[in-house]
């Protein structure tokens, strides 16, 4: 079985002190949640301290960070590599946010070696695939996916699926207030799955976790959530409030 997951991307938001008081505040709401992981993808500057805030308050929040360099080490300044992070405790990476794709211009075959990197130290790409809404108007959406989802995940073995997670994050529902529809979404989110059966096997695809992101909220989570296919979210904006985050992983615990 599928264990959902509820992410928090804060984006650049939240300075140390301020992550650490929302830590402090979501650990007392999620305590008592069941059968769903919670996590939180903080900026880099505050993973230290939130990771050690979270073991000291023995709150089941897991940490993922919101972006990585796809190299051990080396001269590349202003990266981070994927054993610092695994080194803080961090647990989930995004790879190929749609921020990342669209306003700094990272390609495909980039994202592909982030995949392959956070893998290799032993986390969990939460990898990022959705269209634009000239794309989706065109018909095309699909088509983007599959083929984001080719070369994204060229590098990745059909034993490795089950350590990741695919969000299906339509771009323009990204910080917009307007969100795919339930259906939509499981519609995409099936497509991906079965993309993944054919490349993978059934196994595989039945196993990994693909949520959806775009504008969830507490109010419209509940029949988002409810979808076969949609096995939790990566939520942006309703993250930097601990009650609506809270609110939202409570529909699939
Ligand atoms: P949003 O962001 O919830 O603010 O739309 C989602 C995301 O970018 O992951």
């Amino acid at each position: 079985m599928r264990k959902p997951l509820i992410a928090g991307n804060w984006k650049m938001f939240k300075d140390n002190d301020q992550a650490l008081e929302l830590v402090r505040e979501l650990a007392p709401l999620v305590e008592a949640l069941e059968d769903v992981e919670v996590a939180v993808c903080p900026p880099f500057t505050t993973l230290a301290d939130v990771s050690r805030l979270i073991a000291e308050l023995g709150a089941p929040i897991g940490l993922g960070a919101q972006d990585v360099y796809p190299e051990r080490e080396g001269a590349f300044t202003g990266e981070i590599s994927p054993p610092m992070l695994k080194a803080l405790g961090v647990d989930y990476v995004i790879a190929g946010h749609s921020e990342r794709r669209e306003i700094i211009g990272e390609r495909d075959e980039f994202v592909a070696a982030k995949v392959r990197a956070v893998l290799d130290a032993g986390m969990t790409p939460i990898l990022c695939v959705g269209e634009t809404l000239e794309e989706r108007e065109a018909g095309k959406a699909s088509a983007k996916v599959e083929g984001q989802l080719r070369v994204d995940m060229a590098v990745v073995e059909a034993g490795e699926i089950p350590g990741m997670v695919i969000a299906y994050e339509p771009i323009w529902a990204i910080g917009t207030g307007k969100t795919a529809t339930a259906d939509d979404a499981q519609e995409m989110n099936s497509f991906i799955r079965r993309w993944l059966a054919g490349a993978y096997g059934e196994d595989a695809a039945s196993s990994v976790r693909v949520l959806y992101g775009g504008s969830v909220k507490p109010d419209n989570a509940s029949e988002l959530m409810a979808m076969e296919d949609i096995d939790g979210a990566l939520v942006g904006g309703a993250s930097l409030k601990a009650a609506d985050f809270a609110a939202i992983a409570k529909f699939k615990a």
